[in-house]
């Protein structure tokens, strides 16, 4: 909600800014600034094992090469062996996450189905909001078990 809310820690692969062509929703000289805390691929985060008791996880979902329109300059893009690195966030997710901690995964059906995203990882979501018949956006909570208990 607040991208410099001291209690997040916000990691991204890219740190860059770009000036978005105006529309309905950009007026003109409306520029798009992708400013992470820390600059880190999701597959391979620079944490250590347990480190928060809360992640979120919203990977981009549109599968393109480059960054070309807004919404891909916006949130990114899914290029390459997209599933490998899905499956290696969600691994990284659950390896950073302390026992009992909480992972919220964001996806966003509009070209591959949640199914198909929730098959690569073991993990199996707790609750979360479903979407409806016009939505595509889907939230959900995982619980990272605890295996002392
Ligand atoms: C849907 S956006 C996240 C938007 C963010 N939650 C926000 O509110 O600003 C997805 C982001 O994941 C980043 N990304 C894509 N592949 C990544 C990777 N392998 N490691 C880290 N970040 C990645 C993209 O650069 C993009 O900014």
């Amino acid at each position: 909600m607040d991208k410099d809310d001291s209690r997040v820690t916000f990691q991204d692969c890219r740190n860059v800014s770009y000036p978005i062509k105006p529309d309905r929703a950009y007026p003109s000289g409306t520029t798009i600034h992708v400013r992470p805390d820390v600059v880190a691929d999701f597959t391979a985060m620079p944490f250590p094992d347990e480190t928060f008791w809360h992640v979120v996880f919203d990977p981009p979902h549109i599968i393109r090469n480059a960054e070309l329109g807004t919404v891909t300059k916006k949130y990114g893009c899914l290029n390459g062996d997209w599933k490998a690195m899905l499956a290696g966030g969600f691994r990284e997710c659950f390896r950073v996450l302390k026992p009992n901690g909480t992972l919220i995964f964001k996806w966003c059906e509009t070209q591959i189905p949640l199914k198909d995203i929730l098959a690569l990882t073991p993990e199996k979501p707790l609750y979360g909001h479903k979407g409806g018949q016009k939505s595509v956006t889907h939230w959900m909570a995982f619980l990272k078990q605890n295996k002392l208990l």
